[in-house]
C-alpha cells in the first residue's frame, strides 16, 4: 500500500522557509492586445491553444488551492479578459467557500465589455495597468493601445461599483518618470490606489536598457515629497506593495521595490502559467508541472493536492534580480502576469 497517497492533505501550505502560501495567482492565457515595453518584445510568439489548462482544469487547480488554505486568488495573463468564456472561471471560483479575495489584474480595455459580470461574479478588486495619462505616451509604452479605452474601463468598473481599484505604473527613467505626481494626482481625483514599480527583468524585451531605465521605489518618493506628505501605513493587501497615504484622501500609494527593498523574506504567493506550470517564484524556474498531474488523475483533487503540497518544498527563498546583467530568466511576463 502506498502510505502517501492514503495520506490526508494537510490544509495549509508552509514552505522551508516557514512562510506560509495563501495567495495563488493564475495566469489563463499569455495572449495580449498590447506589447507593453517592460512587458514583451515587438514580436512575441504565443502558446498554442491545446496546451493551455481547460477553464475546467483551472477551476479545479483553484479549488485545490483553496481547499489547502489559499484565501486570495488573482486571475491574471497576459490579458485575462481575451480568454474565451473566462467569465466561467470566475463564477465558479467566486463561489467557493474559504476564497475571501478574488481578484483580477488586467489592462483595462475590456473592462466596458466585463466589469458588471466580473462584479456579479464575486470579483472583489481590480489593478489596471496605466504607466502614464499621455495618449502618444500610452501608444509608445504599449506598441499600439490606445489610451481612452483604459480610460473607459475605468469608468466601467467604477460605474461597476468596484471600490479599492489600484492602478499599476512601472516607471522607466525617461520615459514616464516625470508623470508620478499627474498619476498620483489621477488616482487621487478618481479614488482609487496606485503602486509604482520597479521593473523587473523577465525576458528579452528589445526596447531599452533595464539598468539604465532603473528609476528606484526611493525617487519616487523623494519626487512625490515635493507635492505630497506621504504618511508610511501598516496596510496590507497581502501583496508586494507598501502602502503610503496622504492624509485627508482615500487613496493609497504603493510602492512594489523587488531591487530596493527585496521583499521576499514576506513572500507568501506562488503561480501558476496558463499551460498548468505552477511556479515557486516570479524570479527562478522551479516549478511543478501541474497539467501533467491533473490529467494523469482525472478529477482526483487528492492527487493534485499532494503535489501542491510537495511543490513547497522547491520554494526558493527569493529571485536573483541583476539589472546588470543579461536576463537570466528568459520567461516574459505575460506567461505569469506579474
Ligand atoms: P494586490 O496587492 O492584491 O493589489 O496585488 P499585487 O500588487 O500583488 O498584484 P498585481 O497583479 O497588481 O502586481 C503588481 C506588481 O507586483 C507586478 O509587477 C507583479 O509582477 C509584482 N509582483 C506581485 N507579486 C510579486 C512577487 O512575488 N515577486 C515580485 N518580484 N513581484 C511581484
Ligand atoms: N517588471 C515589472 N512589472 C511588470 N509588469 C509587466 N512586466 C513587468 C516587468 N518587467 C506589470 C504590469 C502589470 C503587472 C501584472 O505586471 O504593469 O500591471
Ligand atoms: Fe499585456 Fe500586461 Fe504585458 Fe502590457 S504588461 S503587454 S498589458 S500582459
Amino acid at each position: 500500500m502506498d502510505i502517501q497517497n492514503q495520506a490526508q492533505s494537510p490544509s495549509e501550505l508552509i514552505d522551508r522557509y516557514r512562510r506560509r502560501v495563501s495567495y495563488l495567482r493564475i495566469s489563463v492565457t499569455d495572449r495580449c492586445d498590447l506589447r507593453c515595453v517592460y512587458c514583451m518584445s515587438e514580436n512575441m510568439k504565443f502558446l498554442p491553444r491545446e496546451s493551455l489548462l481547460t477553464l475546467e482544469e483551472i477551476i479545479q487547480v483553484g479549488r485545490s488551492f483553496v481547499d489547502l488554505g489559499v484565501h486570495k486568488i488573482r486571475i491574471t495573463g497576459g490579458e485575462p479578459l481575451h480568454r474565451r468564456d473566462i467569465l466561467k472561471v470566475f463564477r465558479e471560483l467566486g463561489e467557493l467557500d474559504g476564497l475571501r479575495e478574488l481578484a483580477l489584474t488586467t489592462n483595462g480595455t475590456q473592462l466596458p465589455k466585463f466589469a458588471h459580470e466580473l462584479r456579479e461574479a464575486g470579483v472583489s478588486r481590480i489593478n489596471v495597468s496605466l504607466d502614464t495619462l499621455r495618449p502618444d505616451r500610452y501608444t509608445a509604452i504599449t506598441r499600439n493601445g490606445r489610451i481612452e479605452r483604459v480610460f473607459a474601463g475605468l469608468d466601467a468598473a467604477q460605474d461597476a461599483g468596484f471600490s479599492r481599484i489600484k492602478l499599476n505604473a512601472v516607471i522607466l527613467k525617461n520615459r514616464n518618470h516625470d508623470e508620478i505626481h499627474e498619476l498620483v494626482a489621477f488616482a487621487i481625483e478618481r479614488g482609487i490606489d496606485i503602486s509604482f514599480i520597479e521593473e523587473m527583468p523577465l525576458g528579452v524585451v528589445g526596447d531599452h536598457d533595464r539598468a539604465e531605465c532603473y528609476y528606484s521605489s526611493d525617487q519616487i518618493r523623494e519626487d512625490l515629497g515635493a507635492h505630497y506628505t506621504l504618511v508610511p501605513t501598516a496596510e496590507n493587501t497581502g501583496g508586494p506593495s507598501r502602502y503610503f497615504r496622504v492624509p485627508g484622501v482615500e487613496t493609497r500609494i504603493g510602492f512594489i521595490s523587488p531591487h530596493s527593498h527585496n521583499f521576499c523574506e514576506t513572500c507568501n504567493r506562488v503561480r501558476l502559467t496558463s499551460e498548468g506550470r505552477l511556479l515557486l517564484c516570479l524570479g527562478q524556474e522551479h516549478s511543478v508541472d501541474l497539467r501533467r498531474v491533473v490529467r494523469g488523475n482525472p478529477g482526483d483533487d487528492e492527487a493534485l493536492k499532494r503535489a501542491i503540497v510537495a511543490s513547497m518544498d522547491i520554494k526558493p527563498r527569493g529571485h536573483d534580480f541583476n539589472l546588470h546583467e543579461a536576463p537570466v530568466i528568459f520567461r516574459h511576463m505575460n506567461h505569469t502576469g506579474g
